[in-house]
């Protein structure tokens, strides 16, 4: 589990086939179980993107087992939630979701329910399912999303439970069918895994090592996509910049980045997540140099103190994440730069967090993902002592998000007046015959227009900023 420079195994392909023919032979059992109309399954992904894009290979194999799919999970026949374990909330939230169907199923005995993803790789989560759920028939872990055929067949089959949550090392599955949440824009994993071992995340422990997909197979897919008419690719991974490290392939991630800037088509390119320990200048030159590739870098601080990113485990220093984000906005001066940031580390003090608020006042980011530290089970700063009560954290996060609010609302009336292409998203929720667009820095304009437009990007001046809620009108 630990041993960092293990060898990447791509799952064979005579393995993959197996997988096919289980696909297969369930489609024939589900066209003899439901002769008059499809099988229906429902699939909800808490979590992060990487999550999203395994789910849209598991509906690419429900698919082709002949399920429709529908949003409404009083009428599926097979529900499948893909967990998060990134923090409390997330899992909390699963296990209340889980429970809601326990009367669901009392009115539909045939209901397959399966839980999946990060929350079923931690062995104390798997038993407290098997021991208090006993209505959920099929457990897998994110090792074993390929073999979801083979593990939902034998549901079908024994009408046994499945649990499959064990650690398969390293390893790559290539060839799984996608079935795509939308038509314009694709997530493209570049790679599996991490092996940072911040102290407070429980990733490393989930999602097991790192391993990149090769270049061939990254590229073939962005090919598929830009052929699929997808306008935007975000290319994933819990620390792309460490992209092709412990592969001989010889590609690292500016290298790949190059590769799908040439490749032909009108599309934007955007990537997730980027470590600040391997953001390397020669990444923000090549995002300088490629066209395609948007303004854009999320580029995540956790904390702006020395001493808290030390306990961290980091691997960088303020002053090292601010010569990073010095050089980016020197080669591109309209750069957007995004984070995410821990507020109540174990241990952390008012002072060290005001060093948060002053690396933000610094840097203007234009949004921030921010998180109240939340203590996972096995890692290292669980044990950590931490003092602080929740109620004061809260009171400096709410310090932190009015800190931010202002500072949106700054650029915000900077951008007034002004005219940005937008990727056009869809419609608004409002539903009031406005839609939503996203500049190539991740800002959102409202604006009218016509649904036609979904997909497509259009130039919109900013007339009205609202605190940070900016809405325009379409010109050309
Ligand atoms: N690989 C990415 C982050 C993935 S998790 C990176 O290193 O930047 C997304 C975010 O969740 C993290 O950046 C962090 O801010 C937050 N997070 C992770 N573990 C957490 C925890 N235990 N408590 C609170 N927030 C956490
Ligand atoms: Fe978690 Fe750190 Fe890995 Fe990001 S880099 S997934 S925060 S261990
Ligand atoms: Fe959550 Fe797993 Fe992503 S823990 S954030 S779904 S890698």
């Amino acid at each position: 589990m630990t041993d960092l420079n293990k060898k990447t195994v791509f799952v064979s392909p005579r393995e993959m086939q197996k997988q096919q023919e289980f696909i297969n032979l369930i489609k024939t059992v589900l066209a003899a179980k439901y002769p008059s109309s499809a099988p229906k399954a429902f699939v909800h992904t808490y979590g992060c993107q990487g999550n999203v894009a395994d789910s849209e290979r598991i509906k690419g194999m429900l698919s082709q087992m002949g399920y429709v799919f529908t949003e409404d999970k009083h009428e599926a026949d097979f529900v499948l939630f893909n967990t998060c374990a990134i923090r409390e909330h997330a899992e909390d939230r699963v296990f209340g979701n889980v429970g809601a169907l326990k009367p669901v199923k009392n009115e539909k005995k045939d209901m397959i329910i399966a839980l999946c993803g990060c929350m079923m790789q931690q062995e104390h989560v798997s038993e407290r399912i098997r021991k208090s759920y006993p209505y959920v028939n099929l457990v897998f872990g994110t090792f074993a999303t390929h073999r979801f055929p083979e593990l939902l067949y034998s549901v079908l089959r024994n009408k046994k439970r499945v649990f499959d949550v064990r650690e398969d090392g390293p390893i790559i599955a290539e060839g799984m069918p996608v079935y795509r949440d939308s038509d314009f824009k694709a997530w493209l994993p570049i790679m599996y895994g991490c092996n940072n071992f911040c102290s407070y995340c429980i990733v490393p422990y989930v999602r097991g090592r790192e391993r990149s997909r090769t270049p061939e197979s990254v590229i073939a897919e962005a090919k598929e996509i830009i052929a699929f008419g997808a306008k935007e690719i975000t290319l994933l991974g819990q620390n792309v910049n460490s992209y092709g490290k412990n592969s001989d392939f010889g590609v690292n991630f500016p290298k790949l980045l190059k590769m799908i800037n040439e490749l032909d088509g009108d599309f934007k390119i955007r990537f997730m997540t980027s470590h600040p320990k391997d953001c390397t200048k020669e990444l923000l030159d090549t995002m300088a140099q490629c066209k395609k590739v948007a303004r854009h870098l999320h580029l995540p601080f956790q904390s702006g103190n020395n001493r808290v990113l030390r306990e961290m485990n980091r691997g960088y220093t303020r002053e090292q994440y601010l010569e990073l984000i010095n050089y980016a906005k020197a080669v591109m001066p309209d750069i957007s730069i995004t984070s995410d940031i821990i507020v109540g580390f174990p241990g952390e003090t008012k002072e060290e967090f005001e060093d948060t608020l002053s690396l933000i006042r610094e840097v203007k980011f234009t949004s921030l993902f921010t998180f109240i530290f939340s203590a996972r089970e096995g890692t290292k700063a669980q044990k950590m002592e931490d003092p602080v009560p929740y109620s004061e954290k809260s009171k400096w996060f709410s310090e932190l998000l009015k800190v931010q609010e202002g500072i949106a609302c700054e650029r915000s009336r900077n951008m007034l007046g002004k005219t940005y292409t937008v990727f056009v998203e869809g419609t608004t929720k409002e539903n009031d015959g406005r839609l939503t667009g996203r500049t190539d820095g991740s800002i959102n304009i409202d604006f009218p227009g016509d649904e036609s437009l979904i997909g497509t990007y259009v130039n919109v001046k900013v007339t009205n900023a609202l605190n940070w809620i900016l809405s325009g009108e379409i010109c050309e």
